[in-house]
């Protein structure tokens, strides 16, 4: 592990030292980079001369800043389909919409409810965020006010790890299994969820719809190997600016994909930030942030594992990036016996550390107690997770 920071060392140095908002604030470990990533100078330069330059309204205006803001929305969807690994970028595979959770809704009203049928099961991850389950009982509520039943299965997990556990999913599948939704990377464990095992246990004909709000801008989403129908994320998760995200749809398992109605005027700006995230993205490697952060990762459960005291949440660490045994990515949950999450959270901020305590949005909130959340990104350091470690260790 000790290898990784130091191969990588001087890499990190360099991205690090473009994030304004870091390096404004050494005393403080911004460790909140599930609920948002922060920006680079990149991005925050990419909007600032657009909006200073070409600001306009696409597909409306004929004058040259009208006519360059569309171009750029059209190539702006090919640049999301090449980021995402598609092998024929597409304009037409890529769709904007304002995040994550109304990416994972627009696939449920405008596709799921045109493809199912009365009879029909889907399966839903019901431990993952909530933005992964509501949707589609909102599609099933809709389409039993028409007339159409349809069932919710609950996708299994193995309960030591949190994983999706593929051999009860492949006996849960039957031939009326219409749909399968995932979570690529889970929003509190840190588990991959491993999307390969779930298209061997679904079969190759169930459409699936991957929610990648975990894993764009922290580790390779590539739709080229893997065998999904949707993909769904957050731009400012990934470095862009709230209120953008994308839905890639594959289009080859059902209808194809075309959100309904009037769509009105895009996030433009949002839409130049999310271009100059994943150009950023890029250039960093998203298999080197992958690395770096799930090293940090690793760095602190190997920490906490040995504080007494301390319960960490999620998955068993596995570094070989091809394991079948499930890899933690640079999310890590953990509980201190005896101190509510809310309170461990508060203290940590007052020396510095800003991350987040509470259920984390699980759609079976309630069912879970609060945990506190350290997840991290290409800006965080060994040293802010070793200071950290410390402060742990000394309450
Ligand atoms: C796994 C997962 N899916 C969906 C979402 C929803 O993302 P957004 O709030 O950007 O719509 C989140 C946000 O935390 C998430 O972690």
């Amino acid at each position: 592990m000790q290898s990784v920071f130091k191969e990588l060392e001087d890499w990190n140095a360099e991205l690090r030292a473009q994030f304004p908002i870091i390096t404004a604030s050494p005393e403080l470990a911004y460790l909140d980079s599930a609920a948002t990533a922060q920006k680079p100078r990149a991005v925050l330069d990419a909007v600032r001369t657009y909006l200073t330059t070409a600001n306009a309204n696409a597909g409306r205006g004929s004058y040259p800043w009208a006519n360059r803001t569309t171009a750029l929305v059209a190539q702006a969807r090919e640049r999301v389909a090449a980021f995402l690994g598609d092998p024929a970028p597409d304009r037409s595979a890529v769709h904007f919409v304002s995040g994550a959770s109304e990416g994972l809704r627009t696939v449920a009203r405008d596709w799921l409810t045109e493809h199912l049928t009365a009879g029909d099961e889907i399966i839903v991850p019901f431990a993952d965020h909530q933005a992964n389950a509501q949707p589609w009982l909102e599609a099933q509520r809709l389409l039993a006010a028409q007339g159409v039943r349809v069932t919710v299965r609950e996708m299994p997990y193995q309960a030591s790890s949190h994983d999706y556990d593929p051999a009860r999913l492949a006996e849960l599948v039957g031939e009326r299994t219409a749909f399968v939704a995932a979570t690529h990377v889970h929003h509190v464990y840190g588990g991959d969820l491993n999307v390969h095992r779930i298209r061997q246990a679904v079969g190759p004909s169930v459409p699936i719809c991957l929610d990648a709000a975990q894993s764009v801008g922290h580790l390779p989403v590539d739709v080229g190997t893997l065998d999904v129908d949707f993909v769904v994320f957050s731009g400012h998760k990934a470095m862009a600016l709230p209120g953008i995200g994308a839905i890639w749809a594959r289009n080859t398992r059902g209808p194809e994909f075309a959100p309904g109605g009037w769509a009105g005027t895009p996030n433009t700006s949002g839409i130049v930030s999310l271009v100059a995230a994943l150009d950023w993205l890029d250039a960093a490697a998203p298999a080197r942030i992958e690395r770096w952060t799930v090293a940090l990762a690793a760095r602190l459960t190997d920490g906490l594992r040995r504080l007494p005291g301390y319960e960490l949440l999620g998955c068993q660490l596995s570094l070989a990036v091809d394991s079948p045994v499930q890899q933690r990515h640079g999310i890590v949950s953990f509980r201190r016996h005896g101190t509510s999450a809310n309170d461990l959270g508060f203290v940590l901020s007052t020396h510095g550390f800003l991350v987040r305590a509470d259920s984390h949005c699980q759609a079976r909130a309630g069912e879970q107690e609060d945990s506190v959340r350290v997840s991290l990104h290409v800006y965080n350091t060994p040293e802010e997770i070793d200071r950290l470690l410390g402060v742990l260790d000394a309450l």
